[in-house]
C-alpha cells in the first residue's frame, strides 16, 4: 500500500466499476514521500508475543528499550502519558508536506480497521524549519557526519547474530522538549559558550580564554567565518567542525560533549552519529504547549548513542552543555536542565527488500 501511496495512488480510489474513471485520472501527487520501517526490542519479547511472531534469537545484541531511568543527565519528562507506550513497528514518513505524511498514516489507519492485526499507538509529527534552525535560535545541523563517510558509519556490515540487518542501520527516536524558560534566562553571550557556535552565524568558539568584560564572560569567534543568516554550500572544515578544543569552557560547550573526540567519522571511539532531526510543537490541553526536538539519529549500532549520553566527558555529566566546575568563574555557563526525554526508541531498521524490508525476518 506504501509502495503505491509514493507513486501517488490510493487504494479506496481505483477504479471498481466498468463506467468508473481509469486509475491515472485519480493519482495524487506524492510529495516525494519517503517511508522508512523500524523495529524494537519488543516485537522479539516472548514475554509480551506469545507465542512468538519472530524467532527471539534473531535480535540484534544492541537493540533494547530506551532506559526506564532515562540516560544519566538526559531524563524522562514527566508531562506525558506517551512515554509508557511501548510499540513493536515505527514508521517515519517524511514528505513536502504535512498532508502526504497524514494521508499516509489515514491509510495505514484504514488498512487496521480492514483487519490488519495491529494497533496504532501514538503518532509524533515535527517540521524542518526552512533556515535549520532550532527552537533556542540556534542553527541546528551544521555539523553531520560527512556523505563521504556516511554509509560506512551507519550501514551494518557484519551478519553477526542478526544477517536480516546487513545493509540496514540502527536509530535512535527521541521526543525531546527544551525548556525555553531555562534557556531564556540565560544571557546570549551563555548561550553562545553553552553551544560552543555564534547564536546568529553558526561560526565556532575559538579555542582560547574567553575576554570577562563588566564580570561577563565574552565568547570569541572564528574570523573569516563565511556564514551569515544561512549556511553556504562550502563553508570549510575548521568553520563546520573545528578542532578538539583545551580550553575549558570551550570544551563544556554542547558541540564538543557531542563530538568530544573530533577525530575521523568512521573510528568508532569517536561515536559518531549521522542526526536527521525535525523540531516539533504540541498543544498542552489547559497548559498551553510543549516544544522541542525530534531527534533522530542513525549509526550501525545502538551503543553508540548510550556512550555519548553517559560517558562524563561527554553528555554524561551535563543535560545539554556546560561547565560542571564547582568553582566556576564569573560568567561561565552553568550546566543547566535543558532537555527532558517526552518519547523514544531504538529502532532496527531493516534495508529495502523484497517485498517490504524486514520481510526475511519474519521467514
Ligand atoms: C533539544 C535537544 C537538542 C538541541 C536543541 C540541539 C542543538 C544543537 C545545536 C544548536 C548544535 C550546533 C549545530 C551543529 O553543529 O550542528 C548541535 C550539534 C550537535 N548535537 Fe545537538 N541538540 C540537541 C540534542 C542533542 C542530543 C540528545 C545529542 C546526542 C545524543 C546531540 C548531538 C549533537 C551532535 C553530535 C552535534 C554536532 C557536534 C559537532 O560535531 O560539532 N544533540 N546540537
Amino acid at each position: 500500500m506504501l509502495s503505491s501511496l509514493r507513486k501517488g495512488v490510493i487504494q479506496d480510489l481505483l477504479p471498481t466499476r466498468a463506467d468508473d474513471p481509469p486509475a491515472s485520472e485519480m493519482k495524487v501527487t506524492p510529495e516525494n514521500l519517503t517511508c522508512l520501517l523500524g523495529i524494537s526490542s519488543r516485537l522479539f519479547d516472548k514475554t509480551v508475543h506469545t507465542p512468538p511472531l519472530v524467532n527471539a534469537d534473531l535480535r540484534p545484541p544492541t537493540l533494547v528499550s530506551v532506559p526506564i531511568r532515562g540516560f544519566r543527565s538526559l531524563q524522562w519528562g514527566t508531562v506525558s502519558d506517551i512515554n509508557k507506550t511501548a510499540s513493536d513497528f515505527a514508521i517515519q514518513f517524511i514528505a513536502d508536506t504535512e498532508l502526504a505524511v497524514n494521508r499516509a498514516i489515514v491509510e495505514i489507519h484504514k488498512l487496521i480497521l480492514r483487519g490488519l492485526p495491529l494497533q496504532l499507538e501514538c503518532v509524533f509529527s515535527g517540521f524542518q524549519r526552512e533556515d535549520r534552525r532550532s527552537w533556542i535560535d540556534f542553527h541546528d545541523g551544521i555539523n553531520n557526519l560527512r556523505p563521504a563517510l556516511r554509509k560506512q558509519v551507519i550501514e551494518v556490515t557484519d551478519p553477526g547474530d542478526s544477517p536480516w540487518m546487513v545493509g540496514g542501520t540502527f536509530m535512535t527516536f527521541l521526543k525531546i522538549a527544551v525548556d525555553l524558560q531555562v534557556w531564556q534566562k540565560l544571557s546570549r553571550s551563555q548561550q553562545e559558550l553553552v553551544v560552543g557556535r555564534h547564536k546568529l552565524t553558526g561560526c565556532p568558539l575559538i579555542d582560547d580564554l574567553p575576554q570577562v568584560i563588566d564580570g561577563q564572560v565574552q565568547p570569541q569567534f572564528i574570523t573569516g567565518c563565511p556564514f551569515s543568516g544561512t549556511i553556504p554550500a562550502n563553508p570549510g572544515e575548521r568553520f563546520l567542525d573545528p578542532a578538539k578544543a583545551s580550553n575549558r569552557l570551550v570544551v563544556a560547550s554542547h558541540i564538543h560533549r557531542a563530538n568530544f573526540n573530533r577525530g575521523d567519522d568512521d573510528q568508532s571511539a569517536n561515536n559518531r552519529i549521522y542526526r536527521q532531526g525535525y523540531e516539533f510543537l504540541d498543544s498542552v490541553p489547559g497548559s498551553g504547549i510543549s516544544l522541542g526536538l525530534n531527534f533522530v539519529s542513525f549509526r550501525k549500532d545502538v551503543s553508540t548513542i548510550r556512550n555519548i549520553l553517559s560517558i562524563a566527558d561527554w553528555m554524561g555529566s551535563v543535560n545539554f552543555g556546560g561547565v560542571t566546575n564547582p568553582d566556576p568563574i564569573i560568567g561561565e555557563p552553568p550546566p543547566i536542565p535543558l532537555m527532558s526525554i517526552l518519547a523514544g526508541g531504538f529502532f532496527a531498521i531493516p534495508p529495502a527488500e523484497d517485498p517490504y524490508p524486514g520481510f526475511s525476518l519474519f521467514q
